[in-house]
């Protein structure tokens, strides 16, 4: 079965059974600065988790995707990859272990068939913080999985998020497919010898951890499962690669056409390149861009690292432009913003390739240079200077840097390295204050306003539309404000101009902004909007603007709504079943 199919039929098999599909979530998180990227399907569904009623329901499936950077140094084996993508359902203090685990092995059994023999599971062995789940070891041997396929492992193994530092979690089960290699001796589910390929996780979301890191009950029992679609694919298919799969086997041929090597030969170059590429396209499409802060650091990386990778194999021409092709092909029929996006893709791919590429060469001959000099003086760490000027002069992230001298045996100054960085932040920052004297609007003042005029707008639509309208999601550029919300028809003309008036009354009632700090049921309590995307610790910061609009946000917003200027309604369109987007802008005060 082929990955397009798995996708459909696994949100099919769900919504059979009562759940809605949602549309996967962007790659960079809305209204979440905590964290880089969407890491898990359950990442934008947190308050959902925490409690907050979700607007479709208590039984949601998708396809989300994913992008995890954090062992991006492993990418090269035959399952490690940075972008994936996860098919997930939630029961959202609905059903329990019992049906979620009745599914998941119906669903692999039946509608996948794979053979039962060669399942495994795992299920948490219990520890101070919570019991052992002997509920789901019993599951489990009710549809069938022999004792000694049922493996009981530690915290460390079984237990799932939160996905930040606080947050849902729970202990989890997963299903291992035994490829039918020797293994280790005695090796269990979990071991990397290759002979267990993880397919599907199913956590038990009924704790929260709170920041002093105990682990509370929720007032709710939550599912929340993810399933790997290369991975299951690469199973379903016979293959033990994900590269092999036809979501990434275009890539590989792709390298092997140009460099005229066999991937077989030597396999590493050939998943860097493609992986890497794969992310930076889908990263892109969701609005990252190559630069050297945050998420636009991260796809600098990707791109930087594929072309090195490329370089070594070879490659002279550009070539990332064209890979991101390959990919919108794809994958354009189950995520339209790739073809959306195609040429801007493609551009920035392109750009940041030439970038890189005119100082790849230089910058490797002074990193050798600079390599050889550590080694005659002795010592085994190149110096921050060297490392800075590595970054600076010649584009080097510091994880280049990194990878070059571990592959020669060498560290790198990092702290040392980090403290030049912040110098130098510092005073291209003074250099762009100055700048922006003139009369321009600085970035950050920009977005705040905007972030003050998007709850002013939240509860305008609540007070024409009904309090049923919820925010789906919300996104903020320095030029505008976009804000998608859950309600199935075009608005009016005369709701736009009775929205507009409302929120540029507000802004004209000068309301104080006022901030207070409390536990989220509180908040929720006290009358406070909690929405998609926010990552809720113990306690939550609730804003209100006059006794107008109370929301739980983590800011920043002005001090005044007086400060925002005149609000208008740019845009508004449809974004799927359900769910409306309005762009809106926030003219310069005149006068
Ligand atoms: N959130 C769980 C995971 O990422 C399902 O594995």
């Amino acid at each position: 079965m082929q990955a397009n199919e798995l996708r459909e039929q696994y949100q099919k098999f769900f919504e059979a059974r009562g759940h809605k599909r949602i549309r996967s979530a962007p790659l960079l998180p809305e209204n979440d600065p905590t964290v880089l990227f969407t890491t898990a399907g359950m990442h934008p569904l947190v308050p959902f988790l925490l409690g907050e009623p979700h607007p479709l329901g208590r039984r949601l499936v998708n396809a989300q995707k994913c992008l995890r950077t954090d062992d991006i140094d492993e990418v090269g084996d035959a399952s490690h990859l940075t972008f994936f993508e996860m098919l997930g359902n939630w029961s959202l203090g609905d059903y329990f272990k019992t049906e979620s685990l009745a599914w998941s092995y119906e669903f692999l059994t039946q509608v996948l068939a794979l053979d039962p023999v060669r399942l495994a599971v795992t299920v948490f062995a219990g520890d101070t913080d919570a019991p052992r789940d002997d509920d789901t070891a019993g599951i489990w041997q009710r549809l069938g999985i022999p004792d000694e396929r049922i493996y009981f492992l530690p915290k460390k193994d079984n237990w799932w998020g939160p996905a930040g530092a606080t947050g849902p979690c729970g202990p989890d089960s997963e299903i291992f497919y035994d490829t039918g290699k020797p293994g280790h001796p005695g090796c269990a589910p979990g071991c990397a010898c290759g002979k267990w390929f993880e397919i599907w996780n199913n956590v038990f979301m009924e704790y929260n951890k709170t920041a002093d890191g105990r682990f509370i009950k929720l007032s709710q029992q939550n599912v929340d499962t993810g399933m790997g679609v290369d991975r299951t694919a690469a199973v379903l298919q016979g293959f033990d690669d994900v590269f092999r799969v036809e979501t990434l086997a275009p890539l590989i041929a792709r390298v092997e056409e140009l460099a005229r090597k066999k991937y077989a030969d030597d396999p590493k170059p050939f998943r860097v390149i493609a992986d890497h590429l794969r992310a930076a396209t889908f990263a892109i499409a969701d609005g990252a861009m190559p630069s050297n802060v945050e998420a636009g650091y991260v796809v600098r990386r990707l791109i930087r690292r594929a072309v090195r990778y490329a370089n070594a194999l070879g490659i002279a021409h550009n070539f990332c432009a064209d890979f991101s092709g390959i990919v919108v092909a794809m994958f354009a029929s189950a995520y339209p913003e790739l073809e959306q996006n195609r040429a801007h893709i493609a551009d920035e791919l392109d750009r940041e390739e030439s970038k890189f590429k005119a100082t790849l060469e230089r910058g490797l001959r002074e990193y050798h240079k600079v390599a050889e000099l550590t080694r005659d003086l002795g010592a085994n760490e190149i110096a921050a200077p060297d490392a800075f000027n590595l970054f600076e002069t010649f584009g080097f992230p510091l994880s280049l840097t990194i990878e070059l001298a571990r592959e020669q045996g060498l560290s790198v100054d990092e702290a040392g390295f980090d403290a030049l960085y912040r110098a130098h932040q510092e005073i291209s920052r003074r250099g762009s204050e100055q700048k922006f004297k003139g009369g321009l609007a600085d970035h950050a003042e920009q977005t705040t306003r905007l972030h003050t005029a998007t709850h002013l707008l939240h509860q305008a639509l609540r007070a024409v539309l009904g309090a049923s309208v919820r925010q789906m999601g919300s996104n903020i550029t320095a030029e505008r404000l976009r804000f998608d919300f859950a309600y199935a028809e075009k608005l009016t003309p005369e709701q736009i101009a009775q929205i507009e008036n409302i929120v540029n009354q507000q802004i004209e009632n000068d309301l104080p902004v006022s901030i207070a700090v409390m536990s989220l049921d509180q908040a929720i309590k006290s009358g406070a909007l909690a929405f998609f995307g926010e990552k809720y610790g113990d306690q939550v910061k609730v804003y209100s603007m006059g006794s107008f609009s109370k929301e739980v946000c983590g800011g920043p917003h002005v001090q005044r709504t007086g400060e925002l200027g005149h609000f208008k309604i740019a845009k508004q369109e449809s974004v799927g079943q359900g769910a409306r987007r309005v762009r809106a802008v926030l003219d310069p005060k005149t006068g």
